[in-house]
Parts: C-alpha cells; sequence; structure tokens
C-alpha cells in the first residue's frame, strides 16, 4: 500500500521532530484525530517532562499533554523510532548566526540524524522557516546519504507552519496550511497527511513556492511594522499623534491594513527570517532592498525611544545618567511569555549605556530567562508594579492585558510610552 493510502485509511503513524512551539502544538494536532504520533526531540529535559504528563510552554496547559499521552503521544529521544514513523514534521529552529547568515545547524542535525533509520515509502517534511532552496538543496543531499533517492524511495515536502502562539482566534486546525513538494506524488501524499488534522491545505508546485511565500508573509510584516515606524518618528516631529492617524485610516474598509507602531521588532521569526531571504538573494546578485531598509528601521527604533526619553529628561532639566527606570514589559508582544529578540532588552542595554538603573516588569516573565545574547540580565526579577511611584519614569515597552494602566499612570512621575497606551494627552506621557 502507498503512503498516500496509508494516510487516508488512518494507518499512518507521524513523527514530530522538535518539540517546541511549533512542533509540540503540532503533534497535540494530529493525536486529538486519532493520528498515532512519536515525538522526537535531542533534549531529555523536555521528553522527561512530557512523558511526567508536564508541559514547558506556557499557553499548553498540562492537560493537553496529559491528553496527548491518553491519546498515545509518545515523546523520546531515541531517533531509532524515527523508523516507525510513516512522515516526519521537522520543526527545528532556524535562527541566524551571529553574523546574521542564516543557520542551518539544526536542519542540518535533524536530517542527519534521521540518515541511519530512513527507509523506502516514507516522507519527510520541513516546517521550520528558511530560505528557498533549503527543502532541495540542504535537505535532499543529507537525507539521500542513506541510500535512496528522494522522490522515488522517499518523499520530500516543505510546509511551512503559521502557528500564532497564544492568538484566540486561530489554532492549528483552523490556520490554512500551505504545502508544497516537488514531485506530484510526494504532493498528494503531503495534502492527504494535512487534510486530516487541518481545515483547509493549499497546495503550491514546489518545495521553493512554499518556502518563498512563508518568507513573503514575514516580510510583509517587517515591512509594515517598519513603514509605521518610521512614520512614527516623522509625524512626531510634525507634532502630529500616530496613534490617531493609524485610527484614522483603518476605517477605510479596503486597501489599508492596520499595523502599529513599537519599540522594535521582536520575536524569533519577524526581525529574522527576511533576512534568510536576503542572504539567498546574493547568491543570485539581486538585492532586497526593502527587506534591507525594514530591517535598518526597526533596529533604529530602540535607539530613538531613548532619544524621546533623553529629550523629555532635558525639557526637565537633567539628564539620564542616574535615573530610575521601570521598564514595563520584557516580552515581545502582548500577552506571550516570550522574550526572544524582544526589544525590550536593546531598550534596557541603550539605558543603561546612558548611566539609567533599569528594573522590569513584566506578569508573563517573573524572572529573566537565561539567553546566550542578554545572560547579565538572566535571574533579574519582576519588580511589582506597587512600586512604579518609586522610580523616575515607567517605560511601556510591551502593552500586556490585564495590566491596571489608569493606575500605573497615577502613580507614576513620568511615562515613556512606546505602545499607545495613553491616547489623551497628558503632561506625564510622553509618546514615543
Ligand atoms: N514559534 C512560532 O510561533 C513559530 C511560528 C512559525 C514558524 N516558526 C518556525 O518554526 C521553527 C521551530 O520554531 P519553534 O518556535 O518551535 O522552536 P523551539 O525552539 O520552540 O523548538 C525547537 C525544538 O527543536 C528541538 N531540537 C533542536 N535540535 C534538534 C535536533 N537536532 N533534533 C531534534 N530536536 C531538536 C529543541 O530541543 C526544541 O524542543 C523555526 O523555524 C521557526 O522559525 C515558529
Amino acid at each position: 500500500m502507498d503512503l498516500k493510502e496509508r494516510i487516508e485509511n488512518g494507518q499512518a503513524t507521524v513523527g514530530v521532530l522538535g518539540l517546541g512551539y511549533v512542533g509540540l502544538p503540532l503533534a497535540a494536532a494530529f493525536l486529538s484525530k486519532g493520528v498515532p504520533v512519536i515525538g522526537l526531540d535531542t533534549d531529555s529535559a523536555k521528553v522527561d517532562c512530557l512523558l511526567r504528563g508536564k508541559t514547558y510552554i506556557k499557553h499548553i496547559p498540562d492537560e493537553t499533554i496529559a491528553l496527548c499521552l491518553s491519546e498515545g503521544f509518545q515523546p523520546t529521544t531515541d531517533f531509532a523510532r524515527a523508523s516507525e514513523c510513516d512522515a516526519i514534521l521537522i520543526c527545528v529552529p532556524t535562527p541566524l548566526t551571529i553574523n546574521r547568515e542564516p543557520d542551518m545547524t539544526y536542519v542540518v542535525l535533524s536530517c542527519e540524524s534521521l540518515v541511519p533509520y530512513l527507509r523506502r515509502g516514507q516522507m519527510i517534511i520541513l516546517e521550520s522557516t528558511t530560505y528557498p532552496g533549503t527543502t532541495d538543496e540542504v535537505m535532499r543531499p543529507i537525507l539521500e546519504r542513506s541510500g535512496l533517492k528522494a522522490d522515488v524511495d522517499f518523499w520530500l515536502a516543505y510546509s511551512p507552519e503559521r502557528e500564532d502562539p497564544n492568538n484566540p482566534d486561530f489554532e492549528t486546525v483552523t490556520i490554512p496550511k500551505v504545502v508544497g513538494a516537488d514531485h506530484p506524488e510526494a504532493l498528494a501524499a503531503a495534502v492527504a497527511l494535512y487534510a486530516r488534522v487541518i481545515r483547509r491545505v493549499v497546495p503550491v508546485s514546489s518545495t521553493r513556492v512554499a518556502e518563498a511565500a512563508k518568507i513573503l508573509e514575514n516580510t510583509f510584516r517587517a515591512v509594515n511594522i517598519a513603514l509605521v515606524n518610521e512614520l512614527k518618528v516623522v509625524f512626531t516631529r510634525m507634532g502630529i499623534d500616530v496613534w490617531e492617524v493609524i485610527d484614522a485610516a483603518a476605517t477605510k474598509p479596503f486597501g489599508f491594513m492596520r499595523f502599529t507602531p513599537g519599540p522594535g521588532l521582536g520575536g524569533h521569526c519577524i526581525p529574522i527570517d527576511p533576512f534568510y531571504l536576503t542572504w539567498k538573494a546574493r547568491e543570485y546578485d539581486v538585492a532586497s532592498r526593502f527587506i534591507e531598509t525594514a530591517g535598518e528601521v526597526n533596529t533604529s527604533m530602540p535607539h530613538w525611544v531613548v532619544m524621546q526619553a533623553m529629550e523629555a529628561f532635558s525639557r526637565r532639566g537633567r539628564g539620564l545618567a542616574g535615573a530610575r527606570f521601570l521598564m514595563v514589559g520584557l516580552a515581545y508582544k502582548k500577552n506571550v511569555d516570550d522574550a526572544r529578540e524582544s526589544p525590550s532588552y536593546k531598550l534596557w542595554e541603550l539605558l543603561e549605556r546612558e548611566g539609567v538603573e533599569v528594573s522590569y516588569h513584566d506578569p508573563f516573565i517573573p524572572v529573566v530567562p537565561p539567553s546566550r545574547e542578554h545572560g547579565r540580565y538572566a535571574g533579574r526579577p519582576s519588580v511589582s508594579l506597587d512600586r512604579a511611584g518609586e522610580f523616575d519614569a515607567v517605560l511601556i515597552a510591551t502593552d500586556h492585558d490585564g495590566i491596571d494602566w489608569p493606575g500605573l499612570l497615577d502613580s507614576a512621575k513620568l511615562v515613556i510610552d512606546t505602545r499607545g497606551v495613553y491616547r489623551k494627552p497628558n503632561p506625564k506621557v510622553i509618546k514615543a
């Protein structure tokens, strides 16, 4: 029986390689439809945690993990179990190197770990965000070291993940899924697989088209965020409130999409993914100018915010040196516990460079997590907002729900608001 038939008859076992923000919800989605899932991860602490029915992702509760286990979820670090899977979905990180080039280490290592266990009739699908050509140029040659040939002995496909953690309006099942493969049978099998769990599967003609579609989506966001950030700087200089402008423009029922400015760009997708394309485009002697410009604008935003704070202090007859700031929000966006690539870290560094003593408050991040880039802040605790009045200024970096914003305004001496929390003019509020 071929793979597509096995999938359609409910006989296929799915392997999810990389049980993080993307892999875990994907595994849960397949399990909820009765598809057995073997979860492969190199991190034994995560696997142990899952086996105990415990979560390590804030918006995925323990009950979901317990339910997954009862539905046949088998998390393991034993990659030999890959041979039991009919389809393996790779959901590993794709960060940038220190030189801001694509870091393919995790994709390469995960393919290498599959080579000894690859067997005829299997399907390998990459879900990680990456530049066009990765599945064909990076994965294919590694997997073919097994002696098997892609799109002859095993199928290869690419299907980008569109997970939006903690978005109450969408979940894995309701987000349409683009799938691309370089062989019609591979595409048919991949579409059949995702159709078991996802309401709308969107087939495209190649892995490259699917890879490029994901990069387009994230570049679209990065460029539009840069645009409103740039307009914030322009309008502020003109004495025009950018938030009021955006609210007015957003009443246009067609041809406009609302994006909002902020202190920079964060998360581990939007600031990173477009540069995967920039890097690949160089190979073809073409420049991706919008991406570069958007990157420059977004990177400059924390500097601009600090400059606004500096000017506000100087108007009050003092400098920033020696001031005490309470930064509200470490997460890169509201209502998540994820501080990866958060502009808050940049604000923290820049303020410290000006001699400011910075504390932070984030209801979702009680302690600064360890990280490669910002290790020196690790372990610092979130400070209660009850103490806001003790600080010379409150800097709003993330507009989490559930914060008593009017109360904060009452108790703060000065507020630097990068998120448009306070709309009415107030001498205490500096919109930045
Ligand atoms: N998080 C999101 O919201 C989101 C949304 C869309 C796309 N993506 C993309 O999805 C991919 C995965 O992102 P994530 O947020 O789930 O990452 P993550 O860091 O949360 O999870 C990755 C997992 O892979 C595991 N891993 C690393 N190397 C491995 C290996 N060689 N073998 C097996 N497991 C390995 C890690 O231990 C970790 O559990 C990235 O390309 C990301 O850009 C993420």
